[in-house]
């Protein structure tokens, strides 16, 4: 199998949730790391202001909201350049398959972390064609790989990141384009800020995605515990099942 591996050294980088959390993180990262532009998708332009000083016109907001289709039509075509695509915002609403809320928390799931990325992907995916070397980064989850009970709708948007991640790799095996999915665990984000349990840095994540563009890896497990979890997936699916559905939450305990 061919090996693509895609510095961020002088390209240029669409980054969806780029305002906080890990995307924040993964931006600077690229930044640093000799990124020639990174479009920022966010939702509030003003969010990037404090790190204009410092990187100048190599940061790029513009804006983006997955759930608007008119909002990603009109930021693509202003981003013809973009070279790596980094399809990494996401929503996590809690909720099982057994309540009445699971409806409704399997629409917001799936609108922004399937539909968002889809949509996303398929309006950049032409560009990517066309150069020399691109890569399409997908931020999944451990989740992805098994549920758990806790948190089964944002499970199964996370599976489904998963399987259009390996769907594209396929249909791209052609393309000098290499499909990364990460798999994190637990990371101190505002998305995790009522879990109650160890948690890796933002930075460490985008840092072992940064490497992973240069090494040209297809599976990224960014901290402690995904690394744990994907050495197991790898031979023993069916034991992570069994542990993660074991999993119960803090007030599930009390
Ligand atoms: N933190 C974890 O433990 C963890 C573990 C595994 C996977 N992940 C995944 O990692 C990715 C980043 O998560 P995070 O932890 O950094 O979460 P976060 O701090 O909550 O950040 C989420 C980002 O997504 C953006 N976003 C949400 N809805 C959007 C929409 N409709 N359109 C455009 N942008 C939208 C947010 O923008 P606003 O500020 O405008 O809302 C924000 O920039 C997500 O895909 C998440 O599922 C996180």
């Amino acid at each position: 199998m061919k090996e693509i591996k895609v510095s961020p050294r002088g390209r240029v980088v669409f980054i969806s949730g780029a305002n906080r959390g890990i995307g924040r993180a993964i931006t600077i990262e690229l930044l640093e790391k000799g990124a020639k532009k990174v479009y920022a998708g966010v939702r509030d332009l003003k969010s990037m202001d404090d790190l204009k000083p410092e990187y100048g016109n190599r940061l790029v907001p513009v804006f983006l909201d997955l759930r608007d289709d008119k909002s990603i039509i009109k930021t693509t075509r202003l981003t013809k350049d973009v070279e790596i695509l980094i399809n990494n915002a996401g929503v996590y609403e809690a909720g099982g398959f057994c309540s009445d809320e699971t409806l409704d928390s399997m629409a917001v799931n799936f609108e922004v972390n399937v539909w968002g990325l889809v949509k996303l992907t398929v309006s950049l995916i032409d560009r990517l064609k066309q150069r020399e070397c691109a890569a399409i980064v997908n931020i999944s989850s451990v989740l992805g790989l098994a549920s758990m009970p806790i948190a089964g709708a944002y499970s199964a948007s996370k599976a489904a990141v998963h399987s259009i991640t390996q769907g594209l790799r396929g249909e791209l095996l052609m393309n000098n384009i290499l499909v990364m999915g990460v798999y994190p665990g637990p990371i101190e984000t505002e998305m995790t800020k009522d879990l109650d349990m160890e948690k890796d840095s933002p930075i460490n994540v985008a840092k072992e995605i940064v490497n992973g563009l240069i090494e040209g890896k297809e599976y990224v497990f960014p901290d402690v515990m995904s690394k744990q979890v994907g050495e197991l997936y790898l031979t023993e699916p069916v034991t992570v099942e069994k542990q993660f559905a074991h999993f119960i939450s803090e007030e599930e305990k009390v």
